[in-house]
Formats: structure tokens, C-alpha cells, sequence
């Protein structure tokens, strides 16, 4: 089938009372254990690439593995820019043929977010393209996306129902204590703000920084409204691991398949579990 758009599975998510896992991609390794985990699974997908995995793979590279898997797949799938940081990057990423786009103006002042986020809904919504936007600033680094714990600020209920009302995002992320990367201490999430978010606005919310945020949180915040939960340092951590396992056990190891075979295999446990811990198996 062909690729549908992030809205329409957070919407579905939203209404089921689960997430939808959005899981990073930038080589074609990635790519087919999320695909195969999915389809495993019998659960919907998102696959979304960043600035930097699109600079890394090639954004036609990474739009041509998406439409196969696509088309190939019996589960929904959607692709989405993640961390989009200028209109002329969403326009690009629409015109390839990306299903979704998260425009990330959470760096700008408040006004200048909404002015940025509007432009891109009214163009993607007029040909049928999502629209995630960011409001609060989530610390942490992905890829080019660098907060300092210092500048990291929290979502404020009463200015997300301002900024929704009026740059009509599809999907809110939301700064609530997660952090992009690996976290030093265990990340503790503000599930007062959240419960206060999803009361001033009526869009779906989306959380980023989840690896390694703990279990029960991951599932408090699905109760909470969170319906897109992004995942990409727990799939690094177990590619670089499993390919280290193997040239430790195989030094001599010289074939790329041998090598990122067991990585494949060892992101789509990690996807699995995701979906299962999301809620979102099953729900194809
Ligand atoms: O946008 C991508 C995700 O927010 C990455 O979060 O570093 O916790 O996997 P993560
Ligand atoms: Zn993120």
C-alpha cells in the first residue's frame, strides 16, 4: 500500500489508546528491521529520517526504501521528516514524496515558531501531507539538534493551546522531561504538565527522547495522550553492539553481511519490544 500519513495513525492510536512507534533510519539495515519487525508484529509504523540521515543516506535513497517497503508491507507505514528545521526542507521532503513532516521551530521565539509552522501546514495540508511541530524545548542531542540540560525547557499547557489554535499543527511534541541521546540519570517525566497539555489542546501529542525512558513511564504517558513516540538512540545502541560483538568474536570478519546481518536481527528485537511496550502490535 502505498504510504499514509502520520495523522492518520496517531489519530487511530489516540482512539485505540496506544502509540504509534517512529523509529530513525538511515541505512537500508535499519530500515528492514523496522520493516520486519512491524510486519511481525502486525502493527503500524513510522519511519523517519533526520537532517543528518537524510545528508548521510541520500533523501531519494531514503524515499525509494520506503516506498518499497511500503508497498511491500500488509501494515500501515508512514514517512516522516524528523526534526525538519526550514520551510524549504519540508517542501523538499514533500515534493520526494514524504507522507508526514515534523517542522522543528522549538529554537525560535514563540511567535516566529508559529509563523513557520503555519506556512508548512498550509502548504502540506493542501496535498495531503502531516505536520508535527515542537513547542518547549527538548534538551538532549540528535544529530545537528543540540540542547544544553540548561536551555532545555519545559511545554507550557497554555501556550501549546495558543500555538496549535493557530499554526495548526496535525502532531504536538512536547518538552516534558525526556531528552534526546543516552541519559546520564533516569529521565523523570512531568505527567502533571502532560495531563494539563492534553486538556488545552485536542491534537495528537508525540514524545521524542524515549530510549531509555523506563517502562511504566512509557506507559503512563500513552495513557496520557501521547499517541508518537520517537525512537532512535536504543536502535544505535544495539547496531554499533551487535557489530562489535562480531568483529570481537570474528576479527578476521570481512563480509558486510556477516557483520550487519546480526545487527538487523538485534535492532528488530529492540522495535519489537517497542511496539509491544507502545501497545501499538496488533493494531495494523
Ligand atoms: O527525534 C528522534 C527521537 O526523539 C530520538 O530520541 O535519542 O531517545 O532515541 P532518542
Ligand atoms: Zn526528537
Amino acid at each position: 500500500m502505498a504510504l499514509v500519513t502520520v495523522a492518520e495513525l496517531a489519530q487511530r492510536a489516540a482512539q485505540g489508546g496506544y502509540a504509534v512507534g517512529a523509529f530513525n533510519l538511515n541505512n537500508m539495515e535499519i530500515l528492514q528491521a523496522v520493516i520486519e519487525a512491524a510486519e511481525e508484529e502486525r502493527s503500524p509504523v513510522i519511519l523517519q529520517a533526520s537532517q543528518g540521515g537524510l545528508k548521510y543516506a541520500g533523501i531519494d535513497y531514503i524515499v525509494a526504501m520506503a516506498r518499497v517497503a511500503a508497498e511491500r508491507a500488509s501494515v500501515p507505514v508512514a514517512l516522516n521528516l524528523d526534526h525538519g528545521t526550514s520551510f524549504e526542507q519540508a517542501m523538499q521532503c514533500i515534493r520526494k514524496g514524504f507522507s508526514a513532516v515534523m517542522v522543528d521551530g522549538s529554537m525560535l521565539e514563540f511567535e516566529d515558531n508559529v509563523a513557520l509552522v503555519r506556512r508548512v501546514t498550509d502548504v502540506a495540508h493542501a496535498v495531503g501531507v502531516s505536520v508535527e511541530a515542537e513547542l518547549g524545548k527538548i534538551g538532549g542531542t540528535e544529530d545537528d539538534i543540540v540542547v544544553a540540560e540548561k536551555d532545555a525547557m519545559m511545554t507550557d499547557p497554555d501556550e501549546a493551546a495558543e500555538f496549535v489554535e493557530r499554526a495548526k499543527p496535525d502532531l504536538l511534541a512536547v518538552a516534558i522531561g525526556t531528552a534526546h541521546g543516552v541519559y546520564k540519570g533516569e529521565p523523570r517525566l512531568d505527567f502533571d504538565r502532560l495531563l494539563a497539555i492534553k486538556g488545552k489542546v485536542s491534537i495528537p501529542l508525540v514524545l521524542h527522547g524515549a530510549s531509555g525512558v523506563p517502562d511504566d513511564a512509557i506507559r503512563r504517558a500513552c495513557k496520557l495522550g501521547i499517541t508518537k513516540i520517537n525512537i532512535d538512540t536504543e536502535l544505535r545502541v544495539a547496531f554499533s553492539s551487535a557489530v562489535r560483538d562480531t568483529l570481537v568474536s570474528n576479527p578476521k570478519e570481512i563480509d558486510p553481511r556477516k557483520i550487519l546481518g546480526p545487527a538487523r536481527e538485534a535492532m528488530k528485537r529492540v522495535v519489537k519490544e517497542k511496539m509491544r511496550l507502545f501497545g501499538c502490535s496488533g493494531k495494523a
